[in-house]
Order: C-alpha cells, then structure tokens, then sequence
C-alpha cells in the first residue's frame, strides 16, 4: 500500500466537475494538481485559479504530458470519451471516465485494450453503482427481499432549456436516453446482475436528430421484465420500483444523483400470515422496512474507489464487462426506436466481469 496520495488532473472544464472536486478534495489519499481545457491556456488558468487548483493545461494532450499525474477524469461530451480515454491510456495515466462510458460495445471494448495494454485502470464514473445504496439493494434483491423480481420500472427527466447543450447533439452522442436513460438502465441490469436477452425501444426525436424523449422495455433471462422512461421535455422526475412474488420496493432517489438530499428505499413484503381472497387479490398485511441514507456522496466513494484501485490494487467496483453491457443495451435500445423493431441481445459467455 503506497502512501503518497494519486494526483488528478481534469480533463475539461465541464460542469459536472463541480460535484466531483469536492470529492477529489475530501479523499484523503488524492490530490487535485490540474485541470485542461480544449478552450486554450486563458480559459484553463482562469478556470483553475477560481477553484485554486495549481496547474493549468491548454490541451488534453499537454496535461497528459505532465509525469505527475497519476490519473484522468473525463467529464467530455459522450462521443468524445473514446479518443480521449484511449490517449490518457497511451500516455499511462489511470482513467475515471463519465457515463455512459462510449456509445457502442466496440468503443468500450477498444478503450478497455488501450487500458490493459497500457496497464492502466478504466473505471466508468456512474456515480450511482459506487453508492451504498445501489450496492446494499442488489445484495438485499439477490437475497430474495421481494422474491421473484417480476418487474423494474424507472424514470428520468428533467426539462432541457439550454440552447447548445451537448445533450441535443446527436454527433457528441447527445440523446436522453444516452444522458439520463443510462441510469435506469444501468440500474436495472445492476438489480437483476444480468444482461437484457431483448429490447424495445420507442423515442421522440428533436430537431437535430438526438431523441428528447426515450421509452424503453426490456426482458431479462430470468423472465424479469424492465420498462424506463427518459426525457428532456418534462419535469423534473427520479424514481422506480421493483414489484416481486413477495414485496415490492420504491426507491425516491434511486440513481442518487443529489449531494446533501436524504434518500430513502422502503421495502415492503407480505407477512407470514397471508390470505389469498377469492381471486388471490386480498389486501395482503405488509411488513415495511425502511433503508436511509442520510449525508452519503456517491462522488466520494467514486473517487474513494479509483483510489483504492491505483493505491491498494483494488478491484474496480463498476467492471468494464459491465460498463460494456449498459452500453450494448442502450445501442440495442436505439437500434430498436429507429428500426420500429424489437432487438435481441447476445448474452455473456461467462459471468459478468
Ligand atoms: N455522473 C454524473 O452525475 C453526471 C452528471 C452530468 C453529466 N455527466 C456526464 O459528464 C459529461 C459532461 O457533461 P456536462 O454536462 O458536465 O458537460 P458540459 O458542461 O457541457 O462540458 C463539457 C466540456 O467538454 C469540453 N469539450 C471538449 N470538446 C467539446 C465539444 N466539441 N463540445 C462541447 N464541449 C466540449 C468543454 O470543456 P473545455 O473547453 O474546458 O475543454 C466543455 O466544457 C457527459 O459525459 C455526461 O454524461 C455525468
């Protein structure tokens, strides 16, 4: 276990870098040394002279020019990931790169042989599936909490009133689907630790071609079904629930994406002494269970988790197999929506990584 701390450089000046410097800076053993920006060498010293942070880069490629650091994180637009995650690896820095991790399977699969080659670690930034919450649930649902799970369903939306957003460029791998969808399906395939085995996929284009709005099924080996809804032309929503043969599960911040807001998963299952009524309908007493998670930043432990993986030779928590799968299923989501068909996925040969 080494003791000097990994230092970060950030790659980009993009908004979402706002939630993951504090974690940066509250990780004991890291330390925020630079920040790069495409925008030129004014735009990267401003940026880094607000938030105090010692060195200033110009260029993606002259941050990674800095022997210093030990490790990247990647808050481009979606389509930019693989270019750039495959350049940090070339240049030997470990890699924390923002959801989704690429837009295809083959992208993941090239970024994960530049890592391997290069002997570096690539870890997806869903900050959701490093929260206590996700993982503490998967183990309760695998577990049998709510029996058989039957169905999972979520949503995601927000309303998207910024002109120029790289949400609604479908070239930067804009989309809701790609941008909020991500998480209930990732969410769903983390509940059920498997694959999809087929796809529906419905969406509502915008103007320049990324969907705005994105409704999606899935079905899942064990006969679990999964319906998510993703849009940028709604209120602001978050939630989902699992139904199974013996309870059901309702999560009020199920993809965790607030830092300071208590999040609450209530379990309920039917108690011991159940009757059935004339049609299996009665109004079946239910046990509640309630799992709080009060101050917990899902950033925190993101960042705790790359660190533990450089320093420690720790395992990732979000494998690449795994990043690989939430990536093939919403390109099999998008091919379903523009070819009007139901589209079957191939399953993994071995468990998932
Ligand atoms: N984990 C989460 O909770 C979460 C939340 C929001 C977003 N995200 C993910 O984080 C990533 C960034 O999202 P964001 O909304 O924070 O991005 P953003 O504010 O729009 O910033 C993207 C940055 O990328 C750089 N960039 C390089 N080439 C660009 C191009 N051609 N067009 C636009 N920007 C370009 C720019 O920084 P420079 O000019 O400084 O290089 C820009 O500031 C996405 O992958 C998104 O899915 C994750």
């Amino acid at each position: 276990m080494s003791s000097r701390p990994i230092r970060w450089g950030l790659i980009s000046t993009a908004r979402i870098n706002e939630r993951v410097i504090p974690a940066i800076r509250g990780s004991a053993r890291s330390e925020l040394l630079a920040v790069a920006s495409q925008g030129g060498p004014e735009k990267a010293a401003r940026y880094a002279a607000e938030r105090s942070i010692p060195r200033a880069y110009g260029s993606y490629e002259a941050l990674f020019a800095d022997p210093e650091i030990d490790v990247v994180y990647i808050s481009l637009p979606n389509a930019l990931h693989l270019p750039w995650a495959v350049k940090a690896a070339e240049a030997g820095k470990h890699i924390l790169c923002e959801k989704p991790l690429a837009l295809t399977a083959g992208e993941v699969d090239r970024m994960a042989e530049a890592a391997s080659r290069n002997g570096v670690i690539l870890q997806e930034a869903v900050m959701m599936r490093y929260h206590p919450q996700t993982i503490q649930l998967q183990e309760r649902v695998a577990e049998g909490c709510i029996g058989d799970v039957r169905l999972i369903r979520g949503l995601f939306t927000f309303t998207l009133v910024r002109p120029g957003d790289i949400r609604f460029d479908p070239a930067l791998g804009g989309g809701s689907v790609w941008d909020l969808g991500s998480y209930p399906v990732s969410f769903m395939r983390t509940m059920l630790r498997a694959e999809p085995v087929e796809v529906q996929g419905w969406q509502i284009p915008g103007e320049g071609g990324a969907d705005l709005s994105f409704s999606g099924q899935m079905r899942f080996p064990c006969g679990a079904l999964t319906q998510f809804f993703s849009s940028f032309q709604a209120v602001p929503q978050a939630n989902a629930d699992l139904i199974g043969s013996r309870g059901t599960i309702h999560l009020d911040l199920p993809y965790v994406n607030k830092v300071g807001v208590t999040s609450r998963v209530r379990i309920y299952r039917v108690g011991e002494n159940r009757s059935s009524g004339t049609f299996g309908d009665a109004a079946l007493p239910l046990e509640e269970e309630t799992l709080t998670y009060e101050d917990v930043n899902g950033y925190h432990h993101e960042v705790e988790s790359m660190v533990a993986c450089v320093l420690d030779g720790a395992e990732p928590i979000v494998s690449l197999a795994e990043s690989r799968g939430n990536v093939a299923t919403l390109e099999a989501l998008c091919a379903s929506a523009r070819e009007d068909r139901p589209v079957r996925l191939e399953q993994p040969t071995q468990g998932k990584g």
